[in-house]
């Protein structure tokens, strides 16, 4: 399919047919649908959507969320801003949800005044429902299961520092959390070597390591799930971590410092990666537990651009599921 580039002729990358798209894990994208978003953010990213500021003008986009955000949150408004839709945060005290109205009931009446409805909240099922019932894409911004967005981010910084994610070596030890089923959805779809590292206990998601492995054998990806960190990081390009403690987890958090500390990402056992290795964390970071400051904070972090990165990504997701079929270009 091809897009709506308001009134210049610059040629946007194809976004496969996402048009219309639920995203609620990167499964449902596939990986052509991942490749198509990619090359949209770095496009987009490249031409400060300069081509398309008008693509999305009179559309609506609408945020639910019933966790704090920073990144999420600010990169979808700005990215409507920035491709001329407008956005509505809507906190879960501002809205009827709050006092018992259904997410069912919410969702189809949304469908008829905005045009995508972004949702961030604990249970996956949430999302599903929300998805379920609207006529309009919905869009995952995180849920304890999964947080698709953030890992086509961090794709997008590795592919720009080593030039192609295929056979990439990525090591992931913490939490079998949210972010780590999503990058291993992630890594199958773009065929890497994913090696996870948990504690006993605190493994990825059963379902979304069956949907990983089943994407995988169709792509060539590698992945390894255990519990050895120094294993996961031996001669990896890549190192990434997130809290030990997610959104939700909080009276938890004394009790999994303890559990997790093996799992730091100290400078000694990111000396055991390659040695163009590189550190990724989706943040909010927490220096001396997860990630020694000498490593978020050296010359090998990418937190920076990861997180910068977030912008284009959203912008290649609205443009992408709202974008107008335009017939000549893509
Ligand atoms: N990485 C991420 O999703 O950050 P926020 O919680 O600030 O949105
Ligand atoms: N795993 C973390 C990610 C935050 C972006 C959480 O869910 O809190």
């Amino acid at each position: 399919m091809a897009l709506a580039r308001g009134k210049t002729h610059t040629p946007l990358p194809a976004a496969a047919d996402l048009r219309g798209r639920d995203l609620l894990e990167l499964d449902d994208l596939g990986p052509t649908g991942v490749r198509a978003l990619l090359d949209l953010a770095r496009h987009l990213r490249t031409t400060r959507a300069a081509d398309v500021r008008h693509a999305l003008e009179g559309r609506v986009v609408a945020l639910f969320f019933r966790k704090a955000s920073t990144r999420t949150r600010v990169t979808f408004e700005s990215a409507a801003a920035r491709l001329g839709a407008t956005s509505l945060f809507l906190r879960e005290g501002d809205i009827q949800i709050a006092r018992g109205e259904s997410i069912e009931d919410t969702a189809r009446v949304l469908s008829g005044y905005v045009d995508a409805i972004v949702v961030r909240t604990y249970a996956h099922a949430e999302v599903e429902r929300w998805a379920a019932a609207a006529d309009v894409p919905v869009v995952n911004a995180l849920t304890d299961l999964a947080h698709p967005t953030q890992v086509v981010a961090d794709w997008l910084t590795l592919e720009d520092r080593f030039g192609q994610l295929g056979g990439l070596a990525a090591a992931y030890v913490g939490d079998g959390n949210n972010m780590a089923n999503s990058y291993l959805v992630g890594a199958a779809l773009c065929g890497m070597d994913l090696r996870v590292a948990t504690p006993p206990g605190y493994e990825p998601d059963a379902g979304a390591l069956a949907l990983a492995r089943r994407l995988a054998a169709a792509t060539g990806a590698r992945l390894t799930v255990g519990h050895d960190p120094h294993a996961a990081v031996a001669g990896a390009r890549a190192v990434i971590t997130d809290v030990w403690a997610s959104m939700g987890q909080e009276q938890e958090a004394e009790a999994r410092r303890q559990v997790f500390a093996p799992y730091a990402v100290t400078p000694e056992l990111f000396a055991r990666a390659a040695q163009d290795a590189v550190f990724l964390h989706c943040l909010p970071a927490h220096r001396g537990e997860e990630v020694a400051a000498e490593v978020i904070d050296g010359p090998r972090s990418l937190v920076l651009p990861e997180a910068h990165n977030r912008l284009w990504v959203e912008a290649a997701i609205l443009l992408a599921l709202l974008g107008e079929e335009d017939g000549d270009v893509g």
